[in-house]
């Protein structure tokens, strides 16, 4: 059996329960929330345990603000990583089971580094008041952690995209390798592609922050202007990195699969672009611009995870597999359920949200 069929004969005999590009449109939106919280996580640690270790007065409040924060935005980045891997198991399972399969221990090790980066960054952000300077450390710890998790995930992505090389691995040393022992394919380019746009992302939240606190008398609005200023100024040098780091991933792609001519890339590329010019425009006045830039880039991530989800496509489309032949077996009550369940969770949290944004901002009013 060649590797065309044997992928086909991977697929689930059930088939999905709805159409494959429902699947795949909600993978890419999850996917690119996924990346955004990540994104503030990598980039608020490491900004974190920066400002802790220079110290001064602003430094260390902007160091604890964020490291509190990070508590969260990993919480939140954690539960949106669970949906586009549903998603992918579902319309891309024959890949995602053979990496994971391939490589299964750096599967389980990956849930590991992600609970102890979890711990780590917690105590950071809770112990280092009783000790300013040792606990700084958990702060890089948890750095460390939350890169290995992503390393890993990066890989398993990766190695999901060779079919082709599947066999050389799993016979390996000429005999039959089902140790799940190695990761076997890891490429640095694309994961500092998702990386870099840590310190855009985490400048861009500096420059809402400043924003968000600016109608509060107890916050000091030197402290707001520097905070806005450094974060708009971060977010544009890393755009600029950005740029390149861009254009190095996108070398290493296999030149027979053509991906240069893909317009979904550079309708990405494009958006990275607009999102540069904005944020040289925003260093001046970091207040005005943090909404539009906030929007701007989650538009560029999505234009990045749609660029992502089609080469993909075309590094899948030499072994003749595309999702839009999976074949259909519509459950309407399960997919009821999902939507239902998916509209009213919006409901739910968007009040206490609107009331915690109110709160924090200090105009809550009676009504
Ligand atoms: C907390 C640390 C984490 C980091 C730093 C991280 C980082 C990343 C990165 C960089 C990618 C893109 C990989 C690539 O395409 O090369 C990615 C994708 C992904 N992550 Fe995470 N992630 C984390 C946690 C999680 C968790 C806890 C889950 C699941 C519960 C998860 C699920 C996923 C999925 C499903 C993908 C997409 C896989 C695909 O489409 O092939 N991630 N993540």
């Amino acid at each position: 059996m060649d590797i065309n069929s044997t992928l086909q004969a991977l697929r689930d005999p059930f088939g999905v329960p709805f159409f494959p590009w429902v699947f795949q449109l909600l993978m890419v939106l999850t996917f690119a929330l996924h990346i955004l919280f990540v994104n503030l996580v990598v980039g608020g640690i490491a900004v974190a345990v920066y400002e802790h270790f220079k110290g001064g007065d602003f430094n260390r409040r902007l160091s604890k603000a964020l490291a509190q924060v990070s508590t969260i935005n990993l919480s939140v980045a954690i539960v949106l990583g669970v949906a586009p891997l549903l998603f992918v198991q579902v319309i891309y399972d024959p890949f995602w089971y053979v990496s994971n399969t391939l490589s299964a221990w750096w599967a389980m090790i990956f849930l590991l580094v992600v609970a102890l980066g979890f711990l780590a960054t917690y105590v950071f952000y809770l112990k280092r008041k009783k000790n300013p300077q040792g606990y700084g450390l958990f702060g890089g710890l948890a750095l460390v952690f939350v890169l290995c998790a992503g390393i890993i995930i990066s890989a398993l992505s990766v190695q999901a995209l060779v079919p082709g090389q599947w066999l050389e691995w799993y016979t390996a040393n000429g005999g039959l390798v089902t140790t799940g022992t190695s990761l076997y394919r890891f490429e640095l380019g694309r994961f500092t592609h998702f990386m870099v746009p840590a310190f855009i992302n985490i400048g861009i939240f500096m420059m809402l922050y400043a924003w968000y606190f600016r109608p509060r008398s107890d916050f000091d609005g030197a402290y707001l202007d520097w905070v806005g200023r450094s974060g708009a100024r971060m977010a544009k040098i890393a755009a600029m990195i950005q740029v390149v780091v861009g254009f190095w991933w996108l070398l290493t792609v296999p030149a027979d699969l053509h991906f240069m001519k893909n317009p979904f890339l550079w309708v990405g590329a494009a958006l990275g672009l607009l999102l540069l010019v904005g944020l040289m425009k925003a260093e001046n006045e970091p207040d005005r611009y943090a909404i539009p830039m906030a929007l701007l880039s989650f538009v560029a991530i999505l234009g990045m995870g749609t660029a992502r989800e089609a080469l993909r496509m075309t590094y899948l489309g030499v072994f003749e597999y595309s999702i839009y032949d999976y074949p259909v077996n519509v459950d309407w009550g399960s997919t009821a359920l999902f939507f239902g369940t998916f509209v009213m969770g919006l409901v739910v949290i968007a009040y206490p949200m609107i009331v915690a944004f109110k709160l924090g901002r200090g105009t809550l009013t009676e009504s």
